[in-house]
């Protein structure tokens, strides 16, 4: 009696091991839409998260790019311009429709432009403003009651250059600055709700961005009647030959990975490839903090600011 007890429960358990990878795998395969996927960070985090046996909708704008992203296992390529209302609007039906939730929103999509204040056009602005700051908003709130209903993740690829700006390129600083404002207060809104909120500030990683943006400036200055001189292509080309050289941003996709399944996630990943990039993001913030320490009644000596330094170092307050 006793061995075909033991023979049933083991039978059970062979069954159940047969079975609940299959079982378990559809249940928990968390689903995370990416939104600029079809180059770049946003491509190499698709393709990593697909690898790892999450499923990806991976947002993309030309037609080649949704088939070649549809082409790829645990992939679905989502027709998705951040600028457009009607595009965010199709996502959600879409992805509401499919009945899988939504675990994380990844907003990646993002572009640059170059140019001192002085000389910038407004539509220049709009451009970056309207698809790294309102795309952003955009499609957050769109996808809010998702990622709600799942207690999920949301994660914002900003850069270093939400803490760095540098002459000619305030355009993309504003933009990446917003997003340091945008992920702190969302987190404060939404962790009441069960949602983490982190935001990834890479470093210089290979991608298509530096590439497309100077084309575009070309293409802007000719439309306009003007000659790109021969000094200007030369930037152009440095820039272009350089962004061939960089790293693949394996180390970004690490940082996403982490924000949105670690028991843990961070409040901020920098990612940066060399001390370089790593020393003056970290120097221009403690020059921020001594510019706003100096010259009034209510600053802090050097002791107390060190205390401060310790206590935000504290392992509680550095997790979030
Ligand atoms: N690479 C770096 O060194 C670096 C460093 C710091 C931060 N970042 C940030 O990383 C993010 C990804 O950029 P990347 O460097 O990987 O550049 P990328 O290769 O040029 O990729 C940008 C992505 O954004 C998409 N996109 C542009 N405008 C869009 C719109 N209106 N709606 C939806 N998608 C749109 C592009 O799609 P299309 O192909 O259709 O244009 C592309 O998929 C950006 O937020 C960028 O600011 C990059």
């Amino acid at each position: 009696m006793m061995k075909s007890i033991h023979a049933f429960v083991l039978a059970v358990a062979v069954l159940a091991l047969q079975f609940s990878p299959l079982v378990s795998f559809a249940d928990e395969q968390k689903a995370v839409l990416i939104t600029g996927a079809s180059t770049g960070i946003g491509r190499n985090m698709a393709e990593r998260l697909a690898k790892d046996g999450y499923f990806v909708y991976a947002g993309a704008r030309k037609a080649k790019d949704l088939e070649a992203l549809n082409a790829i296992e645990n992939i679905q390529a989502v027709r998705l311009d951040v600028t457009s209302q009607d595009d965010v609007d199709a996502a959600v039906a879409m992805i509401t429709e499919e009945g899988r939730g939504l675990w994380g929103l990844v907003n990646n999509a993002g572009v640059a432009t170059a140019g001192a204040v002085v000389d910038m056009e407004d539509s220049d602005l709009d451009f970056v403003l309207n698809v790294n700051v309102n795309g952003v908003v955009r499609v957050t709130r769109a996808f809010i009651p998702l990622i709600v209903e799942s207690k999920g993740r949301i994660v914002t690829t900003g850069s270093i250059a939400g803490i760095l700006s540098r002459p000619g390129g305030s355009a993309y600083s504003m933009s990446k600055h917003a997003m340091e404002a945008f992920a702190d207060s969302l987190a404060g809104e939404l962790a009441p709700v069960g949602v983490h909120v982190s935001l990834i500030e890479p470093g210089s990683y290979k991608s298509m961005i530096r590439r497309t943006t100077v084309a575009r400036i070309a293409k802007n200055v000719e439309a306009a009647g003007g000659a790109v001189t021969d000094e200007v292509k030369q930037r152009m080309k440095a820039a272009a030959d350089r962004e061939v050289t960089l790293e693949e941003p394996d180390a970004v996709s690490d940082a996403a990975v982490h924000a949105l399944f670690s028991e843990t996630p961070r409040r901020r990943y920098m990612v940066v490839p060399d001390q370089f990039e790593a020393e003056i993001t970290i120097r221009k913030a403690i020059e921020e903090l001594v510019q706003l320490n100096t010259g009034h009644d209510y600053s802090y000596d050097r002791d107390e600011l060190v205390q401060m330094l310790d206590d935000a170092l504290s392992p509680q307050s550095a997790s979030d």
